[in-house]
């Protein structure tokens, strides 16, 4: 019998013996627990809520906190050999031999690096989503890790915002899809198996409404705003079964998410039902003081703890200060107990007690990284999280009289930011860049190269070779942007116009008359609206992780259509955010009277809309029908469309279906997402797609906040973007007459 299994058997016995309260309801794993606890002392069990940060391996220090039992989780230590010599610390020499958890931040893949989250969800294909995280926590496990912190699932209605780079944009119906997508690939069936990590629904909650997009800021929302725009992404990936939920460093509205019971409890495990743990953010207990609602940190621990949070990340205020707290009388034993009992549960569920080492090898973990199958995988989702912007003239894809290329731009061949921020244990050199992907696909094209200038600095020297480059090619492509670490945490830009001197090198090729072809690589919506106007063909980007070079060549090759579609707006200026596309009518809609809802110095419209993006063949819309012209409230309605491929290629469409409610008792977005489907077709091809309608897409938050769906007209836009589309109208009656 392995050692732990022994071990466990002993433990199970142990607490037949003793006065542990077990009853025959209780199933094995929950009275082992009950064991459990019945043996630890105060300080172990403040133990196993303490999260630590290693840095690369545990310093001796933390390892003696380990056999001591005061550490429950290490963050930041990978790798199948350092995390087994640490677990095998804890499981053999600690007290209790409890093992520990651990964390890491797998975002967009751990080595094999896909397009961050942004760039995924362009791809509007949850299944990939699914498919790109299966990836990820198989690498990931391999190498030790038995939890992420991933996926976050905030809304981001603000580009400002870096950590919109992490996210899947401005919609709640399309952010709910991605975020149970990518908790079922992290978890998979059985999050017991060697190949799933534990997932965490991040960052709770509403962390992406921080004011002026300024990261960590303060976030105001009415419970309405809330509750439909930024819950329930949290929702869909609780209900899609993910085991730990992280708590944002954010207030809403004057209180911490941190110290909010309302949000970690009421919320979290009333209503929602979750039954996981929640984790702090990075320092958030202790940074309760640096909000004010907590003098000491003693006093942030207990505002943290009876909230809800069960695990303190890095702070070390619970290790430190609960145990006197308690002793004190100010925090019942139970709370901690509970608590506790979250923490070794969800470690019960990895299946720690059984496997410490939760199937981790050195050998698994050479087999898993990088495996040519997860590169494969990685190439298809970066094709497909591709957006062609703009594309006149049908200047894409680059065709047979492009006979010399000239490639410029400080992206062009950049490894490190191709990958992106927040890329896990992602290796800059495992990434083919745009230029080299470009080169390797070119055949008998050339291909030029010049870097002309870098992404911040001011200085143009380089200028002079980018424009000699661009006189002798056919197409001048130029790669601008952002660098990888521009967007995510803490990369909050109050200015998002291409950096440094990159427009002006935009401009100045353009200006040698060449035609110009635009990649933009990018954690966010930019504003370009010169490039919009002048460019002919702009291809977004994001960062598209190792693959990107052959994934983009592919598009711009003509060899894969382009497929993404926006899941964020593109505003024309800084001066328009908020802006998306699920806005309010107002009373007073833009119009051509001086009195309406506008700017008198710039359109309301975005340069580019939520749900846009173009292919190199075309879709038609035609026969959009409903199943029934009247439902009841609580009936289901099917609204169908036939989309064919038009053009001469091969292609897929993101077909959207979107709704407004005409006349309610609050007052309703212009339209929200409520179905959308990826269809692939052949030239000349038809299908027939078919969306339900329930309360779910139906229904609002009354002026009592009871959701409901109230009788009235609805109309239905079925189309390949946010605007315009095929329209229908149905109504919602109390009873069929
Ligand atoms: C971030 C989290 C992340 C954590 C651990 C924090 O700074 O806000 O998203 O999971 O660090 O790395």
């Amino acid at each position: 019998m392995p050692r732990s299994r022994w071990w466990w058997t002993l433990l199970a016995f142990l607490a037949l013996a003793s006065a542990a309260p077990a009853t025959a309801q209780r199933s094995s794993a929950e009275r082992n627990i009950d064991s459990l606890l019945a043996r630890m002392t105060l300080k172990e069990k403040v133990g196993q809520l303490n999260q630590l940060s290693v840095d690369s391996v545990p310093t001796p220090e933390e390892l003696d906190l380990v056999r001591k039992g005061l550490v429950g989780s290490f963050l930041n230590l990978t790798g199948a050999a350092a995390t087994h010599d640490a677990q095998h610390i804890a499981v053999t020499e600690s007290r209790l031999k409890i093992p520990l958890i651990f964390g890491y931040d797998v975002m967009h893949g751990y080595r094999t690096i896909f397009p961050i989250p942004l760039g995924e969800t362009a791809s509007w294909d949850p299944e990939a989503a699914e498919a790109a995280a299966r990836v990820a926590a198989r690498e990931a496990a391999a190498a030790g890790v038995h939890w992420t912190f991933a996926p976050m699932v905030d809304i981001a209605r603000d580009p400002r915002w870096g950590r919109i780079a992490e996210v899947s944009g401005e919609d709640a119906y399309l952010g709910s899809a991605m975020a149970a997508a990518r908790v079922r690939g992290f978890q998979g069936k059985d999050v017991r198996a060697p190949d799933a990590v534990l997932a965490t629904v991040k960052v709770f909650a509403a962390y992406g409404g921080a004011e002026g997009g300024r990261d960590y800021n303060t976030v105001d929302l009415s419970d309405r705003t809330l509750r439909e725009v930024y819950l329930p992404p949290y929702r869909a990936g609780i209900d899609a079964g993910a085991g730990t939920v992280m708590a944002s460093f954010n207030e809403i509205g004057g209180i911490p998410s941190t110290a909010s019971p309302w949000l970690m409890t009421t919320v979290l495990r009333r209503e929602w039902g979750f039954k996981g743990f929640v984790v702090s953010d990075w320092t958030a207990v202790a940074e309760l003081l640096n909000h004010g609602v907590a003098g000491t940190r003693a006093d942030a621990g207990k505002l943290a703890l009876e909230a809800g949070v069960d695990m303190d990340m890095v702070s070390r205020i619970y290790v430190d200060d609960l145990p006197a707290l308690v002793r004190a009388g100010r925090i019942p034993i139970a709370v901690v107990n509970e608590t506790v009992r979250r923490v070794l549960s969800a470690k019960a569920a990895l299946g720690l007690f059984d496997d410490p080492y939760h199937g981790a090898t050195v050998e698994r973990e050479q087999a898993a990284l990088l495996a040519p199958a997860h590169r494969q995988l990685a190439r298809r989702v970066a094709e497909e999280s591709i957006v062609l912007l703009k594309n006149d003239g049908q200047r894409l894809p680059l065709g047979a009289s492009v006979k010399t290329i000239a490639v410029i731009g400080p992206l062009a061949d950049d490894q490190v930011s191709a990958l992106g921020s927040w890329a896990g244990r992602g290796d800059p050199r495992d990434a083919v860049t745009p230029l080299e992907g470009i080169k390797a696909r070119a055949g008998s094209v050339s291909v030029l190269y010049a870097k002309g200038c870098d992404i911040t600095d001011t200085a143009t020297a380089g200028f002079a070779d980018a424009i000699a480059a661009a006189k002798q090619a056919d197409v001048a492509l130029l790669v601008l942007g952002e660098a990888g670490d521009m967007s995510g945490e803490a990369a909050s830009r109050a200015n998002i116009d291409l950096p440094g001197v990159q427009q002006q090198l935009l401009e100045a090729v353009h200006a040698t008359g060449t035609p110009v072809v635009l990649v933009l690589m990018n954690g966010r919506p930019l504003t370009i609206p010169w490039a919009a106007e002048h460019v002919p063909a702009i291809v977004e980007s994001w960062f598209l992780g190792v693959e990107a070079g052959p994934a983009l060549a592919a598009v711009l090759f003509g060899d894969v259509s382009p497929s993404g579609k926006l899941p964020v707006t593109f505003p024309r200026s800084v001066g328009q955010i908020p802006l998306y596309y699920n806005h309010k009518n107002t009373g007073r809609p833009t119009g051509p009277d001086k009195y309406t809802s506008k700017y008198t110095d710039l359109p309301v419209t975005p340069l580019f809309p939520f749900g846009h993006g173009l292919s190199y063949t075309t879709f038609n819309y035609s026969d959009l029908r409903l199943s029934a012209l009247r439902i009841t409230p609580t009936g289901t309605l099917r609204a169908s469309v036939t989309v064919t491929n038009s053009g001469s290629r091969e292609g897929a469409e993101v077909v959207q279906l979107y709704v407004h409610d005409e006349v309610a008792s609050v007052t309703r977005p212009v339209r929200a997402l409520a179905g959308f489907r990826r269809v692939a077709l052949k030239p000349g091809e038809a299908r027939t797609v078919d969306f339900p309608l329930t309360a779910k897409e139906l229904g609002l938050y009354n002026q009592s906040m009871k959701f409901v769906v109230e009788p009235g007209k609805f109309r239905v836009f079925v189309g390949g973007s946010s605007v315009g589309g095929l329209e229908a109208e149905f109504e919602v009656t109390p009873r069929l007459r």
